[in-house]
């Protein structure tokens, strides 16, 4: 049976930076207060990207994958599926996977999404390893892409500071050499209060609330606990000790969440890649922007054992532990 490795990464980021202290001033003309001080202090964000009003999920994820699909010398036509993470997408349908497939023309792939919010890139692409290992797919590209600031409150201080706009993607591809060695997914739908944007489109109208609305404390206490638990079970049913993982990759959602877990696991801080400090929480594409830039950077070359952890809305969460 064939591995599924990864064999190209790219990232997409929209070109507007906007700092905490920009952020502040922004927010001051709404009557809304916050500070830079307050966002480093609580979050460890220093920044985030954010989409122009109007620029949808797929325009970056097809930009992403573009760049996955450079960096793997792969041609858009070799892909035959495509799985993309996202929960803001362009529409409620067509899935925002076809309208990539139609952007690359990837003309020999199936493409459909999957909704498991900051989860998200962590369960497709273990749904495109399954596709591999089952031997229906030999190429799958997997993206995660989101424009979370279309579905944010910005009155609402305890959450629009804390996520940014993004695209991350892999080529993933049927090998003889390791790739992902372990992975397994998690869901709890009885913790839809704590995390949610519980509205839709129903004859023609908004209903519910379509905001993010979310408990910060109960997020914060289940992700640390969540991905603890995780871990150790991924490694377990690997069979691969904590000590042997040269990455670990979590879903960038707070910095004080990634400190608790580095010291739950006795993981140290070398060892963690972070990037929400410029990206801030950018959901589903967090985990794929973190891989991309860790590979570019040199640190995930050929080789190395990296951890990927997401956790969010739902609640979902899972790992997948990979041979780069
Ligand atoms: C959201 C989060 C940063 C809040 O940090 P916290 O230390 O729990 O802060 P609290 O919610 O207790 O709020 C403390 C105070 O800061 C205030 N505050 C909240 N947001 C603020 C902001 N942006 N600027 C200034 N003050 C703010 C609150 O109103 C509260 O004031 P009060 O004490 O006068 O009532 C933190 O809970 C968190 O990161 N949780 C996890 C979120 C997450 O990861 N979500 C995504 C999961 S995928």
């Amino acid at each position: 049976m064939p591995y599924a490795k990864i064999v190209g990464s790219g990232s997409y980021l929209p070109p507007k930076v906007v700092s905490n202290d920009d952020l502040a001033a922004d927010l001051a003309t709404r009557g809304v207060e916050t500070s830079d001080q307050w966002i480093r202090e609580r979050t460890g964000i220093q920044q985030r990207h954010l989409a122009e009003r109007g620029v949808k999920t797929s325009e970056l994820a097809t930009l992403a994958a573009k760049a996955a699909l450079e960096d793997a010398g792969a041609q858009a036509s070799e892909i035959d599926l495509i799985v993309l993470a996202t929960s803001t997408p362009d529409f409620v349908f067509p899935s925002t996977a076809c309208l990539v497939q139609a952007n690359i023309q990837a003309t020999n792939a199936a493409a459909f999404d999957v909704q498991a919010v900051c989860s998200g890139f962590v369960y497709a692409l273990t749904t495109a390893e399954v596709y591999i290992k089952a031997g229906r797919a030999k190429n799958v590209l997997v993206i995660g892409a989101e424009t979370f600031s279309s579905i944010l409150d910005w009155n609402d201080r305890s959450t629009c500071v804390l996520f940014g706009d993004g695209a991350g993607a892999v080529v993933l591809s049927a090998s003889e050499e390791p790739g992902i060695i372990g992975a397994k997914l998690h869901a709890d739908g009885t913790k839809m209060p704590i995390l949610s944007a519980a509205g839709n489109v129903s004859y023609g109208e908004v209903v519910g609330d379509p905001f993010l609305r979310m408990d910060g404390q109960a997020v914060f206490k289940f992700a640390v606990n969540a991905l603890t638990q995780s871990a150790h079970q991924v490694c377990d049913e690997a069979g691969v000790s904590l000590d042997d993982i040269d990455y670990m990759i979590p879903h960038q959602a707070n910095l004080r969440i990634l400190s608790f877990l580095g010291r739950k696991l006795g993981v140290s801080d070398d060892k963690i890649v972070v990037t929400l400090d410029k990206h801030a929480n950018t959901s589903a594409a967090s985990v794929p922007l973190a891989l991309d830039q860790a590979r570019k950077d040199g640190r995930l070359v050929p080789g190395k054992l990296a951890l990927l952890q997401g956790v969010g809305g739902g609640f979902t969460w899972g790992s997948v532990l990979v041979r780069m």
